[in-house]
């Protein structure tokens, strides 16, 4: 995770931000703090990237790489205005010995590259070229599912589809194009589906450790179906964020040693 302690919205890459609009960086801070306070306080370790100024969107850690087995395929940013994190997290993962290959096309790392058990579901549409999904099946060794995003709103997969466990997800299927939402029906039978609401604050760009789902209050149904489902949805608030076009999901960048666990940690409800 990386501060918002430079955070602003001083340019517009997607429909949420609007630079007239006023932020609150302090209170952007400790909205963040609370969330890493929240993840320590479930057991995960969190690793700190230093911030660097000019580089406002940098909070948004998951968009900088896909770690998987401890191997890093790092981004390319689509948009100018966010190059300046390559380096940045790239230094980070170098410092700590992490072997790291940078992305031969625009890849926006766990922004749409989420890996559930068996596979690598990736987003294209708006930042991640389609390209990138193949690159990222050789590094990786492993299959990659392609899905296409058809609303700007839901620029990336990870605001519109989130990882649950090794085997279940939640999304809204209003994002993807017909040909993915059958696919995904196909693959996810059983995945919870969200609402346009639930969706549009952002209920998808939630954490999950397979046990616990960090996630809006105010994605209402979700929590509900979560709790159904056997997990444990926690609250967590990132309204300032939000106006950037991220929250809790962007803020962290998960360090896979290996893939998701396939063992069940949770107990059917
Ligand atoms: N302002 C950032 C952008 O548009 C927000 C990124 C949010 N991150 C995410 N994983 N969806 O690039």
């Amino acid at each position: 995770m990386c501060p918002p302690e430079h955070f602003e919205v001083s340019y517009s890459i997607n429909p949420w931000m609007e630079p007239d609009k006023p932020t609150d960086a302090p209170l952007a801070l400790v909205q963040w703090d609370r969330l890493r306070a929240r993840l320590v306080s479930l057991g995960h370790r969190v690793d700190v990237v230093p911030p660097r100024p000019g580089l406002p969107d940098m909070v948004f850690a998951a968009n900088a790489a896909t770690v998987i087995d401890g191997r890093v395929l790092a981004a390319r940013y689509r948009h100018p205005q966010r190059s300046g994190e390559e380096p940045a997290y790239q230094a980070w993962f170098a410092e700590h010995g992490y072997p790291v290959r940078q992305a031969g096309f625009v890849n926006e790392g766990e922004g749409d590259m989420l890996p559930t058990g068996a596979r690598i579901l990736a987003g294209t549409g708006f930042r991640t070229d389609h390209r990138a999904h193949a690159e990222a099946a050789d590094h990786f060794g492993l299959p990659v599912v392609t899905l296409h995003l058809v609303d700007p709103y839901f620029y990336h997969l990870d605001t519109a589809l989130a990882v649950l466990d090794h085997e279940e997800i939640m999304y809204y299927p209003g994002a993807f194009s017909p040909d993915s939402q059958a696919l995904l029906r196909e693959l996810y039978p059983d995945a919870i589906l969200a609402d346009e609401a639930d969706a549009a604050v952002f209920g998808l760009n939630a954490i999950s450790d397979g046990e616990h789902v960090l996630l809006p209050q105010s994605a209402v149904h979700l929590t509900e179906s979560l709790r159904a489902a056997g997990f444990t949805p926690i609250a967590v608030d990132l309204s300032e964020l939000l106006k950037a076009g991220g929250a809790a999901k962007c803020c962290a960048l998960e360090l896979r040693e290996s893939l998701p666990s396939t063992e069940r940690r949770r107990e059917p409800s």
